[in-house]
């Protein structure tokens, strides 16, 4: 059983963006701005955007955190959106999800710009995803493919099983594996499939992205199967200095066991999500200073 480090593929490529960061800064005089809003204090949400604002700074870009206080309206975080839309020092905005019960999600997604949506999740970039544009990819799935690759698995002529259908994972990952470029047989499972095991039994490759811990064990895998578990769930540990740890949605014991390769939780697919995310940042400050 081979595991596939995360943060091995994420740090050779945050290189590589450090590396345009800096021709771009050199050539161009652009720093790329990356805006991350945070609405309340959801404790898993505060350490996503801390992790996402540090990586942006250590590879030599802006990062302009804003954060707000749960009671936020509506109103006035699509006002703050839109004045990012026209700030030229900011070339990518993310409004970290979930977002608090009073504000729609839809709301906040469709006052984004499409050209500073380096989340990829505004209907123009996914449509253009879906129709083989050029887009900005989401950031999680398109983490996903590169950390496939990596583990050396084939993706094409391959039964590709995903659980969740989530706008965020599920669906985009299963569009992506299924696009000619990746050439997968896609299956999406999700909390209305009976009997997923039975599908997870035919599947080389298995993303599993449901939000719960034990979705996935080894007696549902293929022998040899590849593992890339999204999930990022926090139990209670007495024995741990926070009193909980993180574990993913696979049952990683057994299915380490039965596996070809997998990824860790933490140390997986993470990583590479906030990767993704330099990487259209990037990409989008370049496209600014071309303009
Ligand atoms: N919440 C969970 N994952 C993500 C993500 O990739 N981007 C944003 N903005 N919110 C999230």
């Amino acid at each position: 059983m081979k595991l596939i480090d995360g943060k091995t593929l994420a740090s050779g490529m945050r290189r590589e963006i450090a590396a345009g960061v800096a021709k771009l800064k050199a050539e161009k005089g652009v720093v790329p701005g990356l805006a991350v809003i945070l609405v309340g204090d959801n404790p898993a949400s505060v350490s996503y955007v801390t992790a996402k604002e540090k990586a942006c700074e250590e590879a030599g870009m802006r990062s302009e955190e804003i954060r707000l206080p749960a009671e936020t309206t509506e109103e006035e975080l699509t006002g703050i959106v839109r004045r990012l839309n026209g700030d030229v020092s900011i070339h990518g905005i993310l409004v970290q999800l979930p977002v608090p019960k009073h504000i729609r999600e839809k709301a906040v997604i469709d006052a984004i710009s499409p050209e500073k949506d380096v989340d990829g999740f505004t209907p123009e970039n996914i449509g253009k995803m879906m129709i083989g544009d050029e887009c900005f990819l989401p950031c999680t799935p398109h983490g996903i493919i590169k950390l496939i690759e990596f583990s050396g698995t084939e993706i094409a002529g391959r039964h590709a099983v995903v659980i969740g259908r989530s706008n965020i994972v599920g669906k985009p990952v299963a569009a992506l594996l299924a696009r000619k470029e990746a050439n997968a047989t896609v299956t999406l499972c999700h909390t209305g499939t009976p009997d997923i095991a039975h599908f997870t039994r035919q599947a080389d490759i298995v993303v599993v992205a449901a939000g719960r811990p034990g979705t996935l064990t080894g007696g549902m895998l293929k022998p040899g199967a590849t593992v890339i578990d999204v999930g990022v769930n926090r139990v209670p540990d007495p024995s741990r200095p926070k009193g909980y740890r993180i574990v993913g949605d696979a049952d990683f014991e057994s299915c380490a066991g039965v596996a070809g390769a997998i990824t860790p939780v933490p140390g997986g697919v993470g990583p590479m999500t906030i990767t993704m995310l330099l990487w259209n940042t990037l990409e989008s400050a370049k496209r600014a200073a071309a303009r």
